[in-house]
């Protein structure tokens, strides 16, 4: 049982991207980030439900396989969820469609009201909660029943995780582009890969894959 966590950075360290409009809701800039991790067999089979066998297949695809893989709960941001884009919609119900790619409980870190869990098809809920990051671990893991707890993001609450030391491996799909702003993952990290055990690995489309395991 670990804490994991997976992200794709920029290779300015950059987590979030900020050219977001009311017409383009995710920028250009998201799919630059992304390109890779989109592009693989996995995320389309699991996030579009696409079952052509389209899709890339090497180091790229072997890690987005291991996003899914011994997941027993899920932690995320209001940010993340869409709630800071859907702050007054009492029945927004996150980005991902009927059947999200989690099919596990997900815990969503909330200070707004109350709202009931929204179990969805495929093995997803999600659960609104205001928590410290112990305390929504600790609901999590007991949700995960001997699986992992990935902490999917978005940056600020990875961040808050990785400085109460919760995350047991840390993993960064660092894309061969350039954003310039948003929230880095790595400031105030100073010394941050001293408990840890790094490799890196390169795939065939750019991307580092840089994995700290404690
Ligand atoms: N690069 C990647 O791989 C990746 C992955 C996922 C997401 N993202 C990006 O990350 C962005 C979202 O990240 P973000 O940093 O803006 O937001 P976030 O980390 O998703 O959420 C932060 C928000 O969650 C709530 N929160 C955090 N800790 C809490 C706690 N302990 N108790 C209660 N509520 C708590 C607060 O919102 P309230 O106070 O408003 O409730 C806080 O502002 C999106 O742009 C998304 O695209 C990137």
């Amino acid at each position: 049982m670990a804490v994991r966590v997976d992200l794709n950075i920029s290779l300015d360290g950059f987590a979030t991207t900020t050219d977001q409009t009311p017409e383009a809701p995710m920028g250009e800039d998201w799919s630059r980030l992304v390109s890779a991790y989109v592009a693989t067999r996995t995320f389309r089979e699991r996030v579009l439900h696409d079952t052509s066998g389209e899709g890339t297949t090497g180091v790229d695809d072997a890690y987005a396989r291991a996003y899914f893989a011994e997941l027993g709960a899920e932690i995320m941001g209001a940010g993340m969820f869409g709630l800071h884009n859907f702050p007054d919609d009492p029945d927004w119900r996150g980005w991902w469609g009927d059947e999200p790619p989690f099919r596990v409980p997900v815990f969503v870190l909330t200070h707004g009201a109350p709202r009931p869990p929204i179990e969805m098809a495929g093995g997803t809920t999600f659960h609104f909660l205001s928590a410290t990051p112990h305390e929504a671990l600790d609901r999590a893991l007991e949700a995960a029943d001997g699986k992992d707890v990935r902490v999917g993001g978005g940056a600020t609450v990875v961040r808050d995780f990785l400085k109460a030391r919760l995350v047991d491996q840390l993993h960064v799909a660092i894309a061969p582009i350039l954003l310039g702003r948003g929230i880095r993952l790595w400031d105030d990290m100073r010394g941050l890969e001293s408990d840890y055990e790094v490799t890196s690995e390169t795939a065939e489309s750019g991307t580092i894959h840089l994995t700290f395991r404690r």
